[in-house]
């Protein structure tokens, strides 16, 4: 394999200027916004890395793609050119659109779930997790031990431990209705699930006679890590190894604002039409048509260009070569976060920046307030913000790791954007004792993080 640089494999056809404010404009800005960066204006921000979901670049093929679609109410063209290449990749007869990854959760689980049910999953993501509980279903994560410690090198750590879920559906497998997999793990890291554990865990929920449900958000990122760190698969297609992971599935949910390289859009598809009267039903109480659900012609037009886009594996080498770089500059400078690097993000150990910031002072939230004061950097705190709570009492509850999660949308940044990031993250380390810690002022009950405000300690 050559040693040279592995670059965008695209050209710039359409530019967006970012604003370079002063570090005092931020501070202001900072400021008025009560030091929490939810409540910044984007155009206020230099680096937009809050998200990998619904912010990257669509490709011109995707905007010429945009002029076909047709906004007939039922049975338009665009449904059914993206039926085709679902059909394709996923080897699924039924698909059904929805506005995004969430509405696709809501309408499958409140067709098929029930009080009391349990779901077990490598870890599910925070809207996967609050549908089901809102229907009062238990959503139980699973994932492997060393998904759940971020310096532990493996090559696979969103895999499931299917020691522990078969125990679950030996003692509870009548509430089971289905066992779920997020590929790639996003609350672990944004790691990987092998070939190996998906075959697995398909084949041990055979044996109970239960489905395999995926959340295939990053299926693309996760079968371009089977290709690299998976033996036997080195030589096979990204499509190949997509149509092999879907092969396993019973039925999948996705938010296309996420490898289908749109910035809306998702869908459920399934592989038999047990569920789908329910499902249908369901989709047409809140989303819409069963052609359309929540999007517009030009919407799946999009979406069917950019599936494709999405599992070339030269853009796909790119995508993970990113990550993977920031981590290794990083690295350089003494700073840890979650190993190895994932797919569409990096995690920063807030506690390798600030080991000295009490946990009162919530050391990753105070380090995305310095990088955006600093470099104009916007992050996201997955932290005791995030996951801590003010108890009745008044005490809190603190949460085991102060990440910083850098999400990076897809095909926007170059790499000077992760040089210059870098930099303002290796400056921060050297001047740490500035950095200032912040106390809550002002918060919600639920996803306090959103809203909350702040004050310097
Ligand atoms: N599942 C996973 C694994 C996700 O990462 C997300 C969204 C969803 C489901 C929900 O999809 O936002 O389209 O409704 N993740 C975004 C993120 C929001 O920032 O990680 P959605």
């Amino acid at each position: 394999m050559s040693k040279r640089t592995i670059i965008e494999p695209f050209r710039i056809k359409s530019v967006e200027p970012i604003k370079v404010n002063t570090r005092e404009e931020r501070v202001n800005l900072l400021e008025t916004a009560k030091l929490n960066v939810f409540k910044l204006r984007a155009e206020d921000v230099l680096l937009d890395w809050l998200t990998d979901s619904g912010t990257g670049a669509m490709s011109s093929a995707q905007w010429a793609a945009i002029m076909l679609g047709d906004e007939s109410y039922a049975g338009a063209k665009s449904f059914y050119k993206l039926k085709e290449v679902l059909a394709d990749v996923t080897g699924m007869e039924h698909f059904i659109p929805t506005h995004q990854g969430r509405a696709a959760e809501k309408v499958l689980f409140g067709a098929v779930c029930k009080k009391g049910d349990i779901i077990p999953n490598n870890c599910h993501f925070d809207t996967t997790r609050g549908n089901l509980e809102f229907l009062e279903v238990e959503a139980v994560d699973l994932v492997i031990k060393e998904g759940l410690q971020p310096s532990t090198i493996h090559p696979f750590k969103g895999n499931i431990d299917l020691e522990r879920v078969e125990e679950l559906l030996k003692k509870e497998s009548g509430r089971i209705p289905f066992g779920m997999i997020t590929i790639t793990n996003n609350t672990g890291g944004g790691q990987p699930v092998s070939m190996a554990n998906i075959r697995e865990y398909s084949q041990l929920l055979k044996k109970y006679n239960k489905p395999l449900i995926m959340d295939v958000c990053r299926f693309a990122e996760n079968a371009m890590f089977i290709k690299m760190r998976e033996p036997g698969y080195e030589q096979k297609s990204i499509k190949e190894i997509c149509r092999e992971t879907f092969s396993y599935a019973d039925g999948a949910t996705m938010s296309a604002k996420k490898d289908g390289m749109v910035n809306i859009g998702g869908f459920i598809v399934l592989r038999t039409d047990q569920w789908l009267d329910n499902v249908r039903e369901m989709l047409i109480l809140s989303e819409g048509f069963i052609t359309y659900g929540g999007m517009a012609g030009r919407d799946l037009e999009a979406l069917a260009v950019g599936l494709q886009e999405g599992m070339d594996e030269d853009y796909l080498r790119y995508r993970l070569r990113t990550a993977e770089y920031l981590g290794e500059r990083l690295e350089a400078v003494g700073i840890d976060f979650v190993k190895p690097t994932g797919g569409h993000a990096v995690y920063i150990d807030a506690k390798s920046v600030l080991p000295d910031m009490p946990i009162e002072q919530y050391p990753a939230w105070s380090l995305c307030n310095a990088l955006y004061i600093e470099g104009g950097i916007r992050s996201v705190e997955i932290g005791s913000v995030m996951f801590g709570k003010r108890l009745p009492d008044g005490t809190e509850t603190y949460h085991s790791m102060e990440l910083v999660r850098l999400a990076f949308p897809r095909r926007m940044y170059t790499q000077s954007h992760f040089d210059f990031a870098a930099e303002t993250i290796a400056e921060l380390k050297a001047n740490a004792k500035k950095i200032r810690g912040v106390r809550i002022t002002k918060q919600a009950q639920f996803l306090r993080h959103f809203t909350a405000e702040f004050n310097w300690v």
